[in-house]
């Protein structure tokens, strides 16, 4: 590789990384801040799984509540809300005939709050994501829920987002209790990636 291109992959790890992870935690602290049980559970299964400081994957592995918080928030608000496609060829798909260039956009938000895939889709509902033998689930079709996009471009950092995400949430709550200043959570707005169209204000207290 040139040194531009190192320079190009290296920012597109920071912006594409970063930014994306650090919105999936604030919007799940504050959406834990909004549901103080749920909260007091993942501190209870943090407490009772982490036993020191620096927890490896197979603690991490065994957080199952936070993890499925962390994938129930990103159902409600994907930090990545939509993806961009330019068709290449013509195609025809049902009667629609798509030309080359075509932008097409895939809608992430829309989708996963979509009342056709989701029983209530605006309720925030971690236990979704527990496996459920004999149900079709709508976050197992690869198509329904696709925080980290679907296909041969999907997310490179995915498995390294989900751990890393894990570990900030657990390491904080361990510690901290998060409770949301503002008295209701912002709509989110689109730049790119999905933020809060004002800050999320948070007071912030040490645990007993
Ligand atoms: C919660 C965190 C993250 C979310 C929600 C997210 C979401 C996404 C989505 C939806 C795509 C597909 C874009 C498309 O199809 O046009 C994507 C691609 C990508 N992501 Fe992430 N991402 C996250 C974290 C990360 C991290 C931590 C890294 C790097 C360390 C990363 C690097 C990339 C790269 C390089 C691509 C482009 C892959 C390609 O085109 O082959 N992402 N991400």
């Amino acid at each position: 590789m040139h040194d531009s291109e190192i320079v190009d992959n290296l920012l597109t790890f920071l912006t594409a990384g970063h930014e994306t992870t650090a919105l999936a935690l604030a919007w799940t602290f504050d959406r834990l801040g909004r549901h103080p049980e749920i909260l007091r559970a993942v501190q209870q299964e943090i407490d009772s799984t982490l036993t020191d400081d620096a927890p490896g994957m197979e603690q991490l592995d065994k957080l199952e509540l936070t993890r499925n918080v962390l994938r129930e928030s990103m159902r409600l608000t994907p930090p990545a809300p939509i993806i961009i496609r330019e068709v290449k060829e013509a195609f025809t798909l049902d009667s629609v005939t798509l030309e080359k260039g075509t932008r097409l956009v895939v809608p992430i938000y829309a989708l996963h709050r979509h009342r056709a895939l989701w029983d209530a889709p605006e309720v925030f509902d971690p236990a979704r994501f527990l496996p459920q033998e004999g149900k079709d689930r709508p976050q197992d079709d690869r198509y329904a829920y696709m925080p980290f996009g679907a296909g041969p471009r999907v997310c490179i950092g995915a498995r390294f987002a989900e751990t890393e995400a894990l570990l900030v949430l657990a390491m904080t709550l361990k510690e901290l209790t998060l409770t949301p200043e503002l008295r209701v959570t912002p709509p989110g707005k689109m730049e790119i990636t999905l933020r809060p169209a004002k800050p999320l204000l948070m007071s912030v207290k040490t645990r007993q």
